[in-house]
């Protein structure tokens, strides 16, 4: 039988400093396969079409609709209601700049990460021969590169890492992993010297304090763990190689 779900949601306009933070509940019918995001547009067509929230494509692909449901950082669009108790709770992820009620801007966030980590393969100009044709890569490899290129930006992460709520300059597991990838990737000719520049610091793989959050709430799934273990004994390595 379809229930009747109360969702509590933090609402708050910064345009609209005098109006202070608020829990609006709303009460909904629960639909068969209904997800956060259907239930989202069922409570701006019905309660308060002045609701923000976002999304694109829904369906776990653009990682727009990040929120804390229940306290976790979820994709809404991924979450089915039917998984949560009848009384669900809704807040922005945190962090990231809020816009309004569960809309944060993540993107800007994301694109000041790229550019500090540089996150584009680094040629050697010498290689660059537009008329030749780029070499295979070693189908293992690729799948590997593929595997961590799965990252859809989505903040979950961020929003789980404890060390990113003590130290706005931590990079997140977001970033070690793109570092993780660019280093697996053949066409990318940094040495471990310049990737140490990036993330051998506090802001990198030494500030992570390996509670792993972010692997739980990894909206793809994707290896963190593992990745932020291995960037850490090659960071690890290359001091030891400085010191010599
Ligand atoms: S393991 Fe590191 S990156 Fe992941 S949540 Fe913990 S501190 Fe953040
Ligand atoms: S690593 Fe996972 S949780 Fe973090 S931004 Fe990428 S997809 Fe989202
Ligand atoms: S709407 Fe694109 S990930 Fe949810």
């Amino acid at each position: 039988m379809n229930r009747e779900l109360t969702i509590d949601i933090l609402r708050y306009d910064p345009n609209q400093p005098e109006i202070k933070p608020y829990i609006a509940s709303y009460k909904i019918q629960e639909q068969v396969g209904m997800t956060l995001f259907v239930a989202l547009n069922e409570i701006r067509k019905h309660h308060d079409s002045s609701l923000k929230f976002d999304f694109v494509c829904r369906a776990g692909i653009c990682g727009s609709c990040s929120m804390l449901v229940n306290g976790k950082p979820s994709l809404a669009c991924k979450t089915l209601t039917q998984k949560l108790d009848s009384h669900i709770r809704l807040a922005p992820l945190p962090v990231f700049e809020l816009i309004g009620d569960l809309s944060v801007f993540t993107g800007n966030w994301m694109r000041g990460l790229n550019e500090r980590l540089e996150s584009w393969i680094h040629h050697k100009e010498e290689e660059l021969e537009v008329d030749k044709l780029e070499k295979p890569m070693d189908p293992d490899v690729a799948d590997d590169v593929y595997e961590l290129d799965r990252c859809i930006e989505c903040g979950c992460c961020v929003a789980g890492c404890g060390t990113l709520q003590m130290n706005e300059n931590f990079v997140g597991a977001v970033g070690l992993n793109k570092i993780a990838r660019y280093q697996l990737d053949p066409r990318d000719k940094r040495d471990e010297k310049e990737y140490y520049e990036l993330v051998g610091n506090e802001d990198g793989v030494f500030g992570c304090m390996t509670l792993l959050g972010c692997e739980d709430v990894c909206s793809k799934n994707l290896p963190l763990q593992s990745k932020i273990a291995y960037l850490r004994r090659v960071m690890a390595k290359t001091a030891l190689k400085k010191k010599d």
